[in-house]
């Protein structure tokens, strides 16, 4: 799987580039504001427990990749649960809104492209075999990878400044996330024998997980600036207000 593996690499780099985590790296905004986007992403990772559990993995199977991916599926399919941990903690709970607004929310334009992410994702994954699916699980690993090592250091800032553990977003979550299909480190995924057809297909569908993950990003970011404006538009009427007053 060597080819396949340095297509996602690459693609990874370029991927590392995007506006938004140039927005995750903006020392002009706090660490707290940087992780506005934070509610934006919950329809995608509440639904990654389900595509673990109920889309990559299929017990029982004699095919050893598919084994491959069923024990990579029993490590991220509960990380849902430290999300929301962190969801408490970075205090989007505080603003109280009845479970309809929520699911207005939830199913809102706004977090549009983070619902079809995980249905564009069963797709792909539900269509191809075991070896094609550890290349997949690669790709959004490694895009993940991206996204936890820079909140990593956010929640280390939040943790120092205000003394929280920030789960999901930091060192706990970072450290169970090998980065590869399974706790595996890269050589055993590399070596997997790979022929030039299915190869080709992994490549495929690896552009698309990276093309799906690039608009992921896209509508975090817009969500992000919108909140951070919105806040700032707030406070600064008050304070003309105030003045006026
Ligand atoms: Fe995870
Ligand atoms: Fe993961």
């Amino acid at each position: 799987m060597k080819a396949a593996l340095r297509h996602i690499l690459k693609l990874k780099k370029e991927y590392s580039h995007l506006p938004f985590f140039d927005f995750l790296r903006d020392e002009t905004l706090s660490s707290r504001q940087r992780l506005e986007f934070y509610p934006c992403m919950s329809p995608f990772i509440m639904s990654f427990g389900d595509l673990n559990r109920y889309v990559m993995r299929q017990e029982p199977t004699s095919d050893p990749y598919q084994v491959m991916v069923n024990e990579h599926s029993y490590e991220d399919d509960h990380h849902w649960l430290w999300y929301l941990e962190d969801f408490i903690k970075l205090g989007f709970d505080r603003k109280k809104i009845s479970p309809t607004e929520y699911l207005q929310f939830f199913y809102s334009d706004r977090t549009v492209v983070n619902r079809l992410l995980s249905d564009k994702l069963a797709h792909l994954i539900y269509s191809s075999s075991g070896i094609v699916r550890l290349a997949i699980i690669e790709a959004i690993e490694e895009t993940g990878n991206v996204l936890f090592e820079l909140i990593r250091k956010l929640a280390e800032e939040i943790e120092e400044e205000m003394g929280i553990e920030l789960r999901y977003c930091g060192e706990f979550h970072f450290s169970k996330e090998s980065g590869h299909a399974m706790t595996n480190d890269h050589t055993i995924i590399a070596n997997i024998e790979m022929d030039e057809q299915t190869t080709a297909e992994a490549i495929e569908k690896v552009n698309l997980v990276f093309a799906w993950f690039t608009e992921w990003t896209e509508e975090l970011l817009a969500y992000a600036k919108q909140n951070l404006n919105h806040s700032y538009e707030t406070v600064s009427q008050k304070i003309s207000m105030s003045s006026v007053a």
